[in-house]
C-alpha cells in the first residue's frame, strides 16, 4: 500500500493539473465541497458513460430513469430516512473539532455504540475521560443526535413546506416502479438503474473526495420474485452473488488492481433496517482500507413501505401464471466520487524518465480523459497545420488535444500526468513519409505509423 503521505501528492496532482479543484476558492475556499476541472470532469463522464453502457445499455433486463432530486416529503418518511437516518455528534470544547460520538467511544473503549441513546453516549464519554482524536483532551459537549439528511423549503405556507435534498437516488426508483412496470415491456426478474447526485450532512466528511456532502451515486434497483410464493422463484442468495461478480468486474473494467479489492460481509446486528444482508466492495486507498461500493439484499421493505405511506398498490402480476407479489430487490450501489479517487490512487505511479522522476497516471483507456494527444514537433514549416488536420480527424471519434507548447519532452510529461495513453507527434520526417510518431504512455515506445492508417491503429490499440 502506498505511504499515507502520498494521498497529498495525489490531491497536489489533482490541482495541478485541472482534476479536482477546493470548491468556492476565490471566496476562501467552502470546506469539503470540489469542483471537478476539465479532466476531472471527463474523467466523471468517462466513469459514468462505461458504467451506463454496461449496466444498461448492454443488459436486456435493466432500464434507466432519471428522477428528481427533491421527492415528496412522506417518501423519506415511509423510507426510514426521516426518524432513522441519524448520526450523533459531539464537539471537542477545547478544540472544535466535530466528531461521531459512536465512532469516538468505539475506537477508544472498543466496544459497540451504535444505536445507543445521547444520554447514553454522553455518559460513556465523559466516565471514561475519552479523549478528542484532534487535540487530545477530554471537553467534550452532549452528544446530539441530528438528521443526515439536508432540508430545505419549498415556497408555500403551512407545516409541510419542509423537503429534503435526496440522500440516495434509490427511492426515485422506488417510486416510479409502477410507472415503468405500465409503461415497458420489462418483466420480473428486471432492474431500474439511476446516476444521479445525493446529498448528506456527514459528521466526518474528509479524506479529499471520500466522503462528502454532495456526491453522486450510480444504483440499480434488481427486482426478483421472493423465494416464498409459487413458481420458480429466484433464489435471491444466487441473483446476489451474480451482481457481487459483476461489482468484481467493474473494478477490472476501471483498471483497479485485483490485489486492492476485497470485500466486507456486514454482521447480521449491524445491518441497515432494511437490509438482509450487505456486503461492501473494499479498496485499498492510501489513507486505509474503506468502503467503495456496496450491496444489499433490500426484501420487499421499500416497495412495501411506499404502497402503505401512498396507499398506492406496488404489486407485479405475472403475465404468464398470473400471480401477483411484491418484488423483492437486490440494490448494487456504486458511488462516482469513490470511484474516481480510486482509479486516480490506482492509476498514480512514479518511474523515470531522462534521468527524471516521471509522474503518470495508467489509467485504462476506456476511462483517460484525454485518449490522444497531436503533437506538432516545432510551431513551424507547416507541421502545425498537418497536426491540426490529424486532430481535426480524430477529434470526430476521439477526445483528443492538441498541444504545441513547451518542448516535446515536456509535453509527453504533460499527457503522462493527465494520463493520455498515445501522444501522435507530426515531425520534418512526417512530411516526406506520410507518417507520424505514436508515443505509448506506459512503456513510452515510439512507432512510426502511416497518417492513412493512424484512426484504425488507435481503433485497435484504444479498444473502446
Ligand atoms: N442506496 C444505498 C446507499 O445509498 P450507501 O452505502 O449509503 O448505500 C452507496 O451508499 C455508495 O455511495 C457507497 O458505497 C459510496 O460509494 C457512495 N457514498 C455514500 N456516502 C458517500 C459520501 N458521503 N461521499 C461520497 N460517496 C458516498
Amino acid at each position: 500500500m502506498m505511504p499515507s503521505m502520498d494521498m497529498e501528492k495525489i490531491v497536489s496532482l489533482c490541482k495541478r493539473r485541472g482534476f479536482i479543484y477546493p470548491g468556492s476558492e476565490i471566496y476562501g475556499g467552502f470546506a469539503n465541497t470540489y469542483t471537478f476541472g476539465p479532466y476531472g470532469s471527463e474523467l466523471r463522464k468517462n466513469i459514468k458513460d462505461l458504467w451506463w453502457k454496461t449496466f444498461v445499455q448492454q443488459r436486456a433486463d435493466v432500464v434507466g430513469i432519471d428522477g428528481g432530486i427533491l421527492l415528496h416529503p412522506r417518501a423519506w418518511e415511509a423510507s426510514g430516512h426521516v426518524a432513522g437516518f441519524n448520526d450523533a455528534m459531539v464537539d471537542c470544547k477545547q478544540c472544535k473539532a466535530r466528531h461521531r460520538a459512536d465512532h469516538l467511544i468505539e475506537k477508544a473503549l472498543k466496544i459497540e455504540a451504535e444505536g445507543l441513546t445521547e444520554a447514553d453516549l454522553t455518559k460513556l464519554i465523559e466516565e471514561n475521560k475519552v479523549k478528542c482524536p484532534k487535540c487530545g483532551v477530554s471537553n467534550f459537549t452532549p452528544a446530539r443526535y441530528f438528521n443526515l439528511m439536508f432540508s430545505t423549503e419549498i415556497s408555500k405556507t403551512g407545516d409541510d413546506s419542509k423537503v429534503y435534498l435526496r440522500p440516495e437516488t434509490a427511492q426515485a426508483i422506488f417510486l416510479e416502479f409502477k410507472n415503468v412496470l405500465d409503461t415497458t415491456r420489462v418483466r420480473v426478474p428486471f432492474g431500474i438503474a439511476q446516476i444521479g447526485k445525493a446529498f448528506r450532512n456527514e459528521i466526518t466528511p474528509g479524506n479529499f473526495i471520500f466522503r462528502l456532502i454532495e456526491f453522486e451515486q450510480m444504483e440499480i434497483e434488481y427486482f426478483i420474485r421472493p423465494a416464498t410464493g409459487s413458481g420458480q422463484a429466484e433464489q435471491w442468495q444466487q441473483v446476489f452473488e451474480d451482481w457481487l461478480a459483476q461489482q468484481h468486474r467493474w473494478c477490472e473494467l476501471i483498471g483497479l488492481k485485483k490485489e486492492k479489492v476485497s470485500e466486507y460481509e456486514h454482521p447480521k446486528e449491524k445491518l441497515s433496517h432494511y437490509s438482509k444482508r450487505t456486503v461492501d466492495i473494499m479498496y485499498d486507498f492510501p489513507f486505509g482500507r474503506s468502503e467503495l461500493y456496496g450491496l444489499a439484499y433490500r426484501t420487499d421493505f421499500d416497495l412495501s413501505q411506499h404502497s402503505e405511506f401512498s396507499g398506492k398498490e406496488l404489486a407485479y402480476r405475472d403475465p404468464v401464471t398470473n400471480e401477483k407479489f411484491v418484488p423483492h430487490v437486490i440494490e448494487p450501489t456504486w458511488g462516482v466520487d469513490r470511484s474516481l479517487l480510486a482509479v486516480i490512487c490506482d492509476a498514480y505511479d512514479e518511474d523515470e524518465a531522462d534521468g527524471e522522476t516521471r509522474v503518470v497516471l495508467r489509467f485504462v483507456p476506456a476511462i483517460a480523459p484525454i485518449k490522444v494527444a497531436v503533437l506538432p514537433l516545432m510551431k513551424k514549416d507547416g507541421l502545425p497545420e498537418m497536426a491540426n488536420t490529424i486532430f481535426d480527424q480524430l477529434k470526430m471519434k476521439y477526445r483528443v488535444e492538441f498541444d504545441d507548447g513547451g518542448s516535446i519532452g515536456k509535453r509527453y510529461r504533460r499527457q503522462d500526468e493527465i494520463g493520455t495513453p498515445y501522444c501522435v507527434t507530426v515531425d520534418y520526417e512526417s512530411k516526406d513519409d506520410s507518417k507520424v510518431t505514436v508515443r505509448e504512455r506506459d512503456s513510452m515506445k515510439q512507432e512510426r505509423i502511416e497518417i492513412k492508417e493512424l484512426e484504425g491503429w488507435l481503433s485497435d490499440h484504444l479498444s473502446l
